[in-house]
């Protein structure tokens, strides 16, 4: 857990401190938060970064891909987690759809998400075709994350959800990307399920600190998914997975437990339970 920012920050995280963060050595932790509850037990637990990510299409609304979910849920989930958040920095992915069209589109949607939920900044997924977006969402003040190598967001363009970028070729195009992104002004990367390798070459290539999900050891820091890292979706193993808790299990035994008591009449005690 980092609950240190060192004298280069005040209370608050922000992009400058992640900056600084990777040029000091000091490891960027960085988690989904898609509600309130979560958000404040993430955000006192010393977590420098809550990402609302769309992954919320998953592990909140039980959709196959992240596609499906909304610019309006987007913003409820964010607003949910920004008011939750007194010390992380809050980045809110921005939903398919909203900004793959035109930058002006993307500006637009990157401007109701800051806008309507009081986020800090903004992620949005792939390289060289966002160039323009990324450069006029940060014209208009607005911080952006990018984010390179397993870009969810076009699995059906891809196929499956493995390994990216084992190929000289694709390798090749991602550290471009990477360059492009940085270039444009983004103040970090995530960087999804590649070899931790080509993941420590652009870390070192780069000023902006990496974020790595299945990138291995050598990014400036590590985003899971929450969901994910509590053992609540138990049917999702993927390698990168480290497991911190198994809530399935301890989440399944209480309501086990709670529906048990209740039908055998023990909940409420008569006594110490009611009014
Ligand atoms: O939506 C998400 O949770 C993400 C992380 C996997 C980086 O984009």
């Amino acid at each position: 857990m980092s609950t240190q920012v060192s004298s280069i920050s005040p209370k608050r995280v922000t992009t400058h401190t992640l900056l600084a963060m990777k040029a000091e050595g000091q490891k960027i932790s960085m988690l989904t938060a898609y509600d309130f509850s979560f958000a404040k037990i993430l955000d006192e637990a010393g977590i420098d970064v809550l990402l609302v990510g769309d992954s919320a299409s998953n592990v909140v609304a039980g959709h196959e891909t992240t596609l499906p979910i909304t610019l309006d849920q987007m913003i409820y989930h964010a607003s949910a987690v920004v008011r939750a958040a007194r010390r992380a920095l809050v980045i809110v992915d921005m939903p398919f759809g909203t900004y793959q069209g035109d930058s002006k589109t993307a500006l637009q949607s990157a401007i109701r998400i800051m806008k309507e939920s009081g986020a800090h900044a903004v992620k949005l997924e792939g390289g060289e075709f966002v160039v323009e977006s990324v450069k006029r969402i940060i014209s208009a003040g607005i911080p952006v994350m990018g984010h390179l190598g397993l870009i969810p967001q076009s699995i059906y363009k891809f196929g499956t959800y493995t390994v990216r970028a084992k190929a000289e070729a694709e390798a090749g195009q991602l550290i471009k990307d990477a360059k492009l992104l940085e270039d444009a002004g983004c103040f970090g990367l995530v960087l999804e399920k590649i070899p931790a390798e080509l993941a420590g070459k652009v870390t070192n290539i780069l000023k902006i600190p990496t974020i790595g999900i299945g990138a291995g050891p050598l990014c400036s820091g590590q985003v899971l998914v929450t969901h994910d890292m509590l053992g609540i979706t138990k049917d999702f193993s993927p390698r990168f997975l480290r497991r911190y808790a198994n809530l399935y299990e301890t989440m399944s035994d209480a309501f086990k437990r709670y529906a048990a008591d209740v039908k055998s009449g023990s909940f409420p005690d008569y006594e110490k339970e009611s009014y």
